[in-house]
């Protein structure tokens, strides 16, 4: 790995260097202060607690190994850890715009990105900590705009799907899958056509790279022809 982080285009140690150093200069515009001493911790305590964490951490799998195909995590990129650990050190507060204006501003343009990505052209959206939460929310919207109406979700949908239903108290439908992981259109059809579902969520599996897998001249597609609801 230690090879693997120096070939990698970003060099790590020499930009984490850079990212002390940057954040320290912001910061002397405030002028000089006293740590509190409860901050105080010596190197010999510190490397004491480095050495339990790093050796803890090799009972891993090795996510960033090509070979490795376990899950679909890697870690980030050089470049996504070094502004991570930069903006950390300042941690920024991106409850509203002016709880941290440049990350909240950046929390926008990356929602535009990923709007575009996905073919939207006008969008509202914000970032979540976690997929439970943001199923959570999407759920929320979907029985706000469809009250009493339930959600299909795949059998091979993660299981936060029928959970958040339970929380909202929404009726959730399993639909079949096929041997691809792709929802049964037929069996969603079905579904759709009792008047019971208001939305369709997670149609395919990720694990299978089989998500949003309608087939194009699938009549059944929902939301296309035949019964409508929207997906999540
Ligand atoms: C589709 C889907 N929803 C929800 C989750 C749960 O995400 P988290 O553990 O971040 O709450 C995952 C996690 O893998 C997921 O793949």
């Amino acid at each position: 790995m230690g090879s693997l982080m120096r070939e990698a285009a970003v060099d790590i140690r020499y930009w984490l260097e850079r990212a002390v150093a940057a954040v320290e200069e912001w910061a002397a515009e405030y002028g000089p202060y006293q740590l509190h001493p409860s901050l105080s911790v010596s190197d010999e305590e510190f490397a004491e607690a480095f050495a339990a964490l790093t050796g803890r951490l090799h009972d891993n799998y090795p996510f960033f190994h090509p070979r490795y195909a376990g899950q679909m995590l890697k870690p980030p990129h050089p470049a996504a850890v070094v502004g991570y650990v930069t903006t950390m050190l300042i941690n920024p507060n991106n409850h509203a715009l002016d709880g941290g204006p440049a990350t909240a501003q950046m929390e926008k343009e990356v929602i535009t990105d990923l709007a575009r990505m996905f073919g939207f052209a006008t969008h509202m959206g914000h970032l979540t900590s976690s997929g439970t939460i943001a199923n959570l929310e999407a759920l929320f919207v979907a029985r706000e705009t469809h009250p009493d109406l339930g959600v299909a979700y795949s059998a091979d949908a993660h299981y936060t799907h029928a959970r958040m239903c339970q929380l909202l108290r929404m009726p959730g439908f399993v639909v079949p899958v096929n041997g691809q992981g792709r929802m049964d259109l037929a069996a969603c059809e079905d579904l759709l056509r009792t008047g019971k579902v208001g939305t369709v969520v997670l149609a395919g599996r990720r694990c299978r790279g089989s998500a949003l897998g309608y087939p194009e001249d699938s009549s059944s597609r929902p939301g296309r022809a035949g019964p409508r609801a929207p997906r999540h």
